[in-house]
């Protein structure tokens, strides 16, 4: 079984998709983590991420090894991995790696959760089960913000709002796989959930889902 989890910077697919893989023992697969962890080797060697020809090139040779980067989270390293993240050449390399992951998922898992952007659309267009979570521009500002310092950094929500707004623009507007829902993904609106809520909500539809099959 395959779920797709996609939606706009912040939304909570993180943690829902972590949440939904724990519950039905499926594994789990961040694909904002292999944009990002690009996008940081890209920063740390000195490389305009914007180089296509050497973004390109960093992104065949990618390791497992850079998936457990600590600065993965920084905002820095999330704008850069909006930038990679539009250069189709960079997207062509890390697909086969996605797919991969989901058509043999590791330690002998039945299935795959993956979340991302472009998951529902291209990566897994035939995934059993796709959500869309998306959330009001500001709640998800406030979550970031709020996630950010409870990580000890600093954080001024007016420049997390500008940095989502920013990456939410470019993710929507790149020509190759840009940020959008499936058309038979479900649309989970988090504005007014918590975490529990969203679960609930997603485990719903996917009992719903494997009893109309
Ligand atoms: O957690 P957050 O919503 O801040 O972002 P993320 O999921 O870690 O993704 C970081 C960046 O990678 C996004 O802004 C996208 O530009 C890119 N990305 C993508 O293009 N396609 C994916 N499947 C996942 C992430």
């Amino acid at each position: 079984m395959i779920i797709a989890v996609d939606g706009p910077v912040a939304a909570g697919k993180g943690t829902l998709a972590r949440r939904l893989a724990a519950a039905l023992d499926l594994a789990y697969l961040d694909t904002g983590s292999i944009y990002r962890a690009l996008g940081a080797k890209l920063l740390a060697d000195g490389v305009d991420p914007a180089d296509g020809d050497k973004a390109a090139r960093a992104a065949g040779s990618l390791t497992l090894k850079d998936l457990e980067r600590d600065d993965l989270r920084d905002e820095t390293v999330g704008q850069a991995a909006s930038i990679v993240a539009a250069i189709p050449a960079v997207r062509a390399a890390l697909l086969a790696f996605q797919r991969d992951f989901a058509a043999s998922p590791p330690d002998g898992k039945a299935g795959a959760v993956l979340d991302g952007r472009d998951i529902g659309t291209v990566v897994c267009p035939n995934a059993e089960v796709k959500f869309f979570v998306t959330a009001d521009t500001r709640t998800r500002a406030r979550r970031r913000h709020k996630e950010l310092l409870e990580r000890g950094e600093e954080s001024i929500y007016a420049r997390v709002l500008q940095d989502l707004q920013d990456r939410d623009a470019r993710d929507s507007r790149r020509a190759t796989a840009p940020l959008k829902a499936a058309e038979d993904a479900v649309l989970i609106d988090s504005s007014a959930m918590g975490a529990d809520d969203a679960f609930e909500a997603a485990m719903t539809v996917i009992c719903q889902q494997n009893a109309d099959r």
